[in-house]
């Protein structure tokens, strides 16, 4: 399968890309006011919420240009509360990456969950024509205790599947489940027979038409509550999807040799799962070091017979900065103290 990688700012990148190429769109934005990925030009660290909105917007509107008619986005946007200086940055704390762009969020709102991906969904409705066919319940299973004594632990996420037709592709046989021995049963009882219309329990012809139709023959739609489990041991990345979750919309929403679009790739999950499933990719990600990550996550399938990796170089104008440990820019220290050198001599 082929794989393209661009190193850069999404909203430039995505501007690059034709109208109508993707079948099937699939990301996680950086949530505003949560995580700082250590990078100049990151998206989520705005000084406020309506600054953040605006800037996800114009990524939004790229993304319904590049996306087929008959294609279907699937969006994941998790919140934060007001008041608090900053969430869960353990993970930057421990790579030594600076924090001083975070300023403390709204002290108005204090507790105050700041429903971001609804304000941003709401605009996307009103005001770019997205349809919204579901909001999909990703149900973290193994989410941990919390500490907190007057609220419950938060531990689901939405995920929004929107389309840009009335009419698009979606395979819903590729990913139906079992049905419950219960509903089997429960449509035998059910059933009414197919000679005289009457109930017939024991005519075995009629249990197995009625069940068909109650109970389909492929299986159940699996809803839209999904429990899975947050992440991959092995994955470095903080805000990494589970690959079953990406899998399962793949399948449901890209056909085969089709191509899917992760506008912020972090550490290749979706180019990961389309390789599995044989679905060519396209990812962006600002972050050299995410990138890093999804390259050698990519390594152990580059020696199939017809699977590329192709990364792209920064976009122009990009500044690439290479942090030290306490988040300064090493090229720029670097040539301060080239300046300082005692030569060349006279
Ligand atoms: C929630 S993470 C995505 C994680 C990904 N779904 C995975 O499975 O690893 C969001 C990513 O957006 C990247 N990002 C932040 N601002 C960006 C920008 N302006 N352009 C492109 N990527 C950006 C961050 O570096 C981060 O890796």
């Amino acid at each position: 399968m082929k794989h393209k990688l661009y190193q850069g700012d999404t909203l430039r990148v995505l501007g690059c890309l034709p109208d109508n190429s993707f079948n099937c769109i699939i990301t996680s934005p950086p949530y505003w006011g949560l995580r700082d990925y250590g990078m100049k030009g990151q998206i989520g660290l705005e000084e406020n919420l309506e600054k953040y909105i605006e800037r996800v917007l114009l990524v939004t509107k790229e993304l319904k240009r590049v996306l087929k008619k008959d294609g279907v986005m699937f969006w994941n946007h998790g919140d934060c509360y007001g008041g608090w200086k900053r969430g869960n940055t353990h993970y930057l704390n421990r790579s030594g990456h600076s924090d001083k762009h975070f300023k403390r969020l709204p002290r108005k709102k204090f507790k105050s969950l700041m429903l971001q991906q609804y304000r941003l969904l709401i605009d996307m409705v009103d005001n770019q024509g997205w349809i919204p066919r579901n909001i999909i319940i990703w149900n973290k299973t193994n989410h941990l205790p919390g500490p907190w004594r007057d609220r419950f632990t938060n531990s689901y996420e939405p995920v929004f599947m929107l389309t840009k037709s009335k009419q698009y592709h979606f395979n819903l046989d590729a990913v139906r489940v079992p049905h419950k021995q219960a509903s089997i049963e429960r449509a035998k009882r059910n059933r009414k027979s197919s000679v005289n219309g009457s109930r017939d329990p024991y005519n075995e012809q009629s249990i197995r038409i009625s069940a068909e139709k109650d109970c389909h023959p492929r299986g159940k739609n699996p809803g839209d509550v999904w429990c899975i489990s947050t992440g991959q041991p092995h994955n470095k990345h903080p805000a990494h999807f589970p690959l079953k979750l990406v899998e399962i919309v793949l399948k449901a929403a890209c056909p085969p040799a089709g191509e899917v679009l992760d506008p912020f790739m972090g550490s290749g999950t979706v180019m990961e799962a389309s390789e599995k499933l044989h679905i060519n990719s396209t990812g962006i990600e600002l972050s050299p070091g995410s990138i890093e990550i999804n390259r050698k996550r990519m390594l152990p399938y580059l020696n199939r017979p017809n699977t590329t990796l192709e990364i792209k170089a920064p976009d122009p104008g990009h500044e690439i900065k290479l942090l030290d440990e306490s988040g300064n820019n090493m090229i720029k220290l670097l040539k301060n103290w080239l300046k300082k050198l005692p030569w060349p001599r006279k």
